[in-house]
């Protein structure tokens, strides 16, 4: 990689005056998510660099970037998949060590990766319990489990689905991925990580998903969404993080950029379009 010092693995954040960049700014309470010096090789390939990113409650944060560049592994980090070489994970301020799945759960961390995860034989109650089924004195209690499925997708505003009892195989992509984050949010999360979820959707689809998205930050979750459309990211998003190379080169209110800069962010890891008075704050 070349060695400008917008990707040499300390920049941090480029954009955004309220970011300073590089590492060693102390996490705050008042963030949901706090990565500090987040470091994550597979074998010699560096997939991480030095990752800082704040991620605040009830806000949708956008993470962009080329292929490769590093936006799987990171979510892995906090979702438990994979265990940082270096750096910390920081959860309202705490220092927190997320070596499973079930940890980031514990901590309400749910995540919705791209290829879902649903069994298309079972209907969507059974998908939504799968693994956790509600017993009552030992036998499965589906009334209980019905009506908390009916009351998230009604809470999610999902309403194409026509009844619960329908097997997942039987959906549309849209509705899939709507029966996806009910499954993540319906047990109290508060950030809800979302790979490339409009990828394989069409335009109606992919407008009721970013309707479920907006729906999660209104209702105070914080959302990061993997996506390459940039037509999503900027729908959506309050918040862009964007990787080059491993590196988390900038990142700031959405107000900071637009299509050009993003893209020359994605490209190149740079973008001379970004005001310089927000790249070099700090
Ligand atoms: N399990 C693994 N073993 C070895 N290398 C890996 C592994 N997972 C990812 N990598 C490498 O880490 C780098 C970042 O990959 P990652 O999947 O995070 O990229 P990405 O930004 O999600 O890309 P895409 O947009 O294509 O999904 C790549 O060079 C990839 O080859
Ligand atoms: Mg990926």
């Amino acid at each position: 990689m070349d060695d400008t010092p917008e990707n040499n693995g300390h920049t941090g954040s480029e954009v955004g005056p309220t970011e300073p960049a590089g590492s060693g700014v102390a996490p705050s309470a008042s963030m949901l998510l706090s990565l500090r010096g987040i470091t994550k090789s597979f074998g010699a390939v560096q997939a991480l660099q030095h990752v800082d990113l704040d991620v605040p409650a009830g806000q949708v944060t956008a993470l962009i970037g080329d292929n490769g560049a590093g936006k799987s592994t990171l979510i892995k980090t906090v979702a438990g998949i994979w265990a940082p070489t270096s750096g910390s994970v920081y959860w309202k301020g705490k220092e927190v060590h997320i070596h499973t799945p079930r940890d980031a759960a514990h901590l309400g961390i749910a995540t919705v990766y791209q290829d879902l995860a649903l069994c298309d034989n079972l209907d969507i109650v059974e998908n939504m319990y799968l693994g956790r089924e509600e017993t009552k004195v030992g036998v499965l209690d589906e009334i209980t489990m019905e009506l908390a499925t009916k009351k998230t997708l009604k809470d999610l505003s999902v309403s194409t689905v026509k009844s619960v009892r329908q097997v997942v195989g039987s959906l549309s992509g849209g509705q899939r991925q709507a029966v996806a984050v009910a499954r993540a949010v319906m047990r109290e999360s508060e950030l809800v990580i979302l790979d490339e979820p409009t990828a394989a959707l069409g335009v109606s689809q992919t407008a009721q998903v970013l309707d479920l998205i907006r729906t999660l930050s209104g209702r105070g979750i914080a959302v990061i969404v993997i996506s390459h459309n940039l037509n999503d990211v900027f729908a959506v998003a309050d918040r862009i993080a964007v990787m080059y190379l491993g590196n988390l080169v900038s990142h700031g209110p959405i107000a900071n950029y637009d299509r050009n800069s993003a893209v020359e962010m994605i490209t190149t890891g740079r973008s001379d379009r970004v005001p310089s008075s927000l790249a070099s704050s700090n």
